[in-house]
């Protein structure tokens, strides 16, 4: 799995669910800035886009040969690797997304077979193509007595609502790391604000986060997702723009409320009878952040650590998991989260 926080790669091997190695290959600075150009027009895209996705490729075969070393076991005892590759475009409402990798590429090194492309069926069959998370979030840290919230912070957020009766839906609530990294990025050169410390440091201004809060999507109804096609330098640079004079540290404060209040509205909206949240994704290990959130909500706020898996694995055990229904061609998405159709088969193979 390798998010749109651009941070890396995230992989695990797994079994039933379980971790049972984990690695993670942080983005070279040339990938990462690439990859984020990519996000939005530019000069010979095509061309770009394959060389960055054969280069990802590459990291994505180290991520498996350092799992396959760790765990000391060989190609033939692994079943499949599910590559959701990175996202340099999603536009559901206008029939696509895009996720570069070269699945090809990584059967021919692994030896293994490669399941990708988990987000166009479900387009083509009406839905948003994502969130997909939801069906595991379920499938993991569902309750059979409990209304449970699992809000997934990456550099987007989005939250499942699982319901004792097994319903679940879901959607992308807004930004979660991406406008704090950027920030702190821009202003420190630092590729994240660890545990939130400086954002801690500053103010929240009121009147920034009002602003920031007339964002439509925000009020938008289910089914929604998004991505940097929205949430990007351009979106926070107009929204700045009468705020010129503000120290750099209370708008890291209040790009983290942002994140938060984003979170915690959508919660209150479509959860209100919410018994428990769990996080998972790196903003997790964003304390300043995880303290505002709990204080915006009356249930427990922790992260899925405390159900027994690491906030880190979550979104890779997923990927993991849609490829195992692919292999099994059991159904990956819901109607309920997505909006498509039906259920749809989601994937396409690369054999070995
Ligand atoms: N110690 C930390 N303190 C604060 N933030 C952290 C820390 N460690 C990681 N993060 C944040 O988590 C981000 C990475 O999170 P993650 O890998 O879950 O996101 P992602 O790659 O966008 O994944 P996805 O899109 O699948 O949800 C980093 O960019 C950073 O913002
Ligand atoms: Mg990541």
């Amino acid at each position: 799995m390798s998010g749109t926080s651009l941070d890396g790669i995230d992989g695990v091997l797994s079994s039933s669910n379980k971790t049972l190695h984990a690695a993670f290959i942080a983005f070279p600075d040339a990938l990462r800035a690439e990859l984020l150009a990519l996000q939005s027009p530019s000069e010979n895209e095509i061309h770009r886009e394959a060389l960055a996705a054969n280069q990802l490729t590459t990291l994505y075969a180290a991520c498996v040969q350092q799992l396959l070393k760790d765990a000391g076991i060989s190609a033939d005892q692994v079943s499949a690797i599910g590559a959701h590759g990175q996202t340099i475009r999603h536009r559901p409402e206008l029939g696509y997304t895009r996720q570069i990798i070269n699945p090809a590429l990584l059967a021919e090194v692994t030896d293994i077979d490669v399941i990708s492309d988990f987000r166009h069926r479900d387009i083509a069959a009406g839905g948003q193509g994502a969130p997909l998370v939801p069906a595991f979030h379920q499938s993991v840290f569902g309750s059979a007595t409990q209304t449970r919230v699992v809000a997934n912070i990456g550099g987007i957020s989005n939250i499942s609502i699982l319901r004792p009766d097994g319903q679940v839906t879901g959607y992308d609530t807004g930004p979660g790391n991406l406008l704090m990294d950027g920030w702190i990025h821009a202003q420190r050169g630092q590729q994240y604000d660890d545990s939130g410390q400086w954002a801690a440091s500053g103010l929240v201004l009121p009147d920034l986060l009002v602003e920031l809060m007339s964002e439509p999507y925000l009020a938008l109804p289910a089914p929604k997702s998004t991505g940097r096609d929205l949430f990007n330098t351009a979106w926070l640079t107009q929204h700045l723009q009468h705020f010129g004079s503000a120290a750099p540290a209370d708008v890291q404060a209040t790009l983290t409320a942002f994140t938060a209040r984003t979170l915690a509205n959508a919660i209150q909206r479509d959860a209100p009878g919410a018994e428990a949240v769990y996080v998972c994704g790196g903003g997790a290990m964003n304390t300043y952040l995880m303290r505002l959130l709990q204080e915006k909500l009356a249930c427990p706020v922790s992260d899925t650590g405390v159900l027994g898996v690491s906030p880190q694995h979550v979104e890779a055990l997923a990927f993991a998991w849609l490829a195992e229904r692919f292999c099994e061609r059991l159904p990956g998405n819901l109607q309920s989260v997505t909006g498509a159709r039906g259920p749809r088969l989601l994937g396409a193979l690369y054999p070995a």
